[in-house]
């Protein structure tokens, strides 16, 4: 478990498993995170799946007062030979928006990945019109390391991704 001051990090059971369905199948987030519709089975097929690499982990960020679950962060395509992974989150429960908790989760995360994984760099991508994650992300220091032109096509039209990163040598937080 990762403890954090408001917040702290256990890794996703199959029990979460209803929760990532319903957060991610809720419209506003879909359109932020640019997701397609996620069903139960389809979800609980890829979380069986989880533990046959050591590519990814799953996190369930959850409320240190009342351990509710409120959204999740993920570590992906975790890769030891170059030293660097990607990382997505999502705070499912919208009343628990704008509290920080998002910005602790990804603090986090991104100490844990360069103090216990021994990673390089993290990086992500963010549809560049969503203001919540380009500004967290600033805020923790990732520099845009360029922008993806016309990248996904998602309800109609093309959308610019920004691959956004941050090295070990410049987290200072
Ligand atoms: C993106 C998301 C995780 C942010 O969660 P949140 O609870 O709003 O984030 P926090 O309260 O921790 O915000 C922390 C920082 O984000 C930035 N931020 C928040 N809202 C912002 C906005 N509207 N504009 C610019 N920056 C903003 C600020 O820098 C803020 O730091 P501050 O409070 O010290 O000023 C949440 O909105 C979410 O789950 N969205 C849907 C899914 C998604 O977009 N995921 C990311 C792509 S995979």
């Amino acid at each position: 478990m990762i403890s954090g001051n408001y917040i702290y990090l256990r890794l996703m059971e199959e029990c979460d498993i209803p929760l990532k369905v319903e957060w991610i199948n809720d419209e506003e987030i879909r359109d932020l995170a640019i997701s397609d519709y996620i069903s139960e089975s389809g979800t609980r097929n890829w979380f069986n799946k989880l533990h046959q690499s050591n590519a990814r982990k799953e996190f369930m960020i959850c409320l240190k007062e009342t351990h509710q679950p409120i959204g999740f962060a993920s570590l992906k395509n975790i890769d030891l030979v170059n030293s660097k992974a990607e990382f997505s989150m999502l705070i499912g429960s919208k009343n628990h928006w704008g509290k920080g908790y998002a910005k602790e989760a990804k603090k986090l995360i991104v100490s844990y990945s360069f103090n216990e994984l021994g990673l390089n760099k993290i990086y992500s991508f963010n549809w560049i019109k969503n203001e919540r994650i380009i500004g967290l992300n600033k805020k923790l220091g990732f520099k845009v390391d360029g922008i993806l032109r016309e990248d996904i096509f998602f309800k109609g039209s093309y959308r610019d991704i920004a691959i956004m990163s941050i090295l070990k040598k410049d987290w200072v937080i």
